[in-house]
């Protein structure tokens, strides 16, 4: 389902937590550490205008149209079928990006805008231009000036690489492009197993009301990004199983007259269980390693 004036997003499941899409020429920023699905998430979102007979920008720093295109048919995106038909790239390599923002930038938005075709721009990574100068109301200047040009063009998702420390929701680092933008959602990835150890946050989406739990999102070749979009509900679900689970062995516990400290650690254990998995076999091997129960 499409709202009127909404573009959707060729994430799957990620329409339905905003209203049916992002709001048309608005700037969303992806915000995510290493390896947590931007560029998969860009590229996904590019290829369904293209094939929704749209067109795409795609924005790079460091690396070539060539490589990027490389990378999306590991994916399982066709872009070179599109290239410079439907797909076109802005390689902003070097170190000035003051003067192609704010010369070059403009001109070439100019000669596109005219055609009226409905496009979708990306820009990957963006990290580079916050790099770019440490002064902070320079790069607030240079990012605003770059979602101003390219916003003319349509709806402009850009990746921006956080290093949060733990403890922040998100990064400092990130904050001014996630002031800037209209839009932000933020990618996290566990690296401990289990099907859902990434997950997918809005932080932001304006003139929206978004979806405001925490979304596992898993890969699927082929496919790409698809995120659960019912977290609530099954968690629910989930954590009272857990529960009975977590009563169970608490009362065990107490029948081998376990060490208080131990009954409470388990107590614990069951108030803070937010896991995809069940607590089962933890609990078992730490009742074991108390001696209450035999190997
Ligand atoms: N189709 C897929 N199937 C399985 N895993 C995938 C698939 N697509 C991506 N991944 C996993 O997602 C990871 C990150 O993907 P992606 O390149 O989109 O992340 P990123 O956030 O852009 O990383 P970086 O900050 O390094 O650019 C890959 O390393 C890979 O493990
Ligand atoms: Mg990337």
């Amino acid at each position: 389902m499409e709202l009127e004036g909404r573009i959707s997003t060729g994430i799957y499941g990620l329409d339905k937590l905003i209203e049916g899409g992002f709001i048309d020429k608005s700037a969303i920023v992806i915000v995510g550490s290493s390896g947590t699905g931007k560029t998969t998430f860009v590229m996904q979102f590019i290829m369904h205008g293209i094939e929704n007979g749209e067109q795409g920008l795609y924005v790079t720093m460091e690396e070539a149209p060539k490589q990027i295109m490389k990378m999306a048919k590991r994916m399982g995106w066709d872009m070179e079928k599109h290239y410079e038909k439907e797909l076109f790239f802005i390689h902003l390599k070097g170190k000035n990006f003051k003067k192609m923002i704010e010369e070059q930038l403009p001109q070439l938005v100019k000669a596109r805008a005219d055609y009226e075709i409905k496009t979708r721009v990306v820009i990957d990574p963006m990290t580079p231009v916050i790099w770019a100068t440490p002064d902070k109301l320079a790069q607030r200047e240079l990012i605003g000036k770059l979602f101003y040009t390219l916003k003319e063009l349509g709806v402009v998702v850009a990746t921006v690489e956080e290093h949060a420390k733990p403890g922040e929701t998100v990064g400092e680092d990130v904050l001014i492009p996630v002031y800037l933008s209209d839009g932000a959602i933020h990618l996290e990835y566990y690296p401990v197993g289990g099907a859902f150890n990434r997950t997918l946050k809005i932080i932001k989406m304006r003139g929206t009301a978004h979806g405001e739990g925490v979304y596992p999102y898993m890969f699927i070749r082929g496919a790409g990004m698809v995120v659960r979009t019912t977290p609530m509900e099954r968690a629910v679900v989930e954590k009272r199983k857990y529960d009975e689970i977590f009563d169970e062995a608490i009362k065990t516990a107490e029948h081998l007259k376990a060490p208080p400290t131990m009954i409470e650690k388990l107590k614990i254990m069951k108030e803070n269980w937010t896991y995809d998995s069940s607590p089962e076999e933890a609990l078992e091997i730490i009742l074991e390693s108390y001696g209450l129960v035999g190997k």
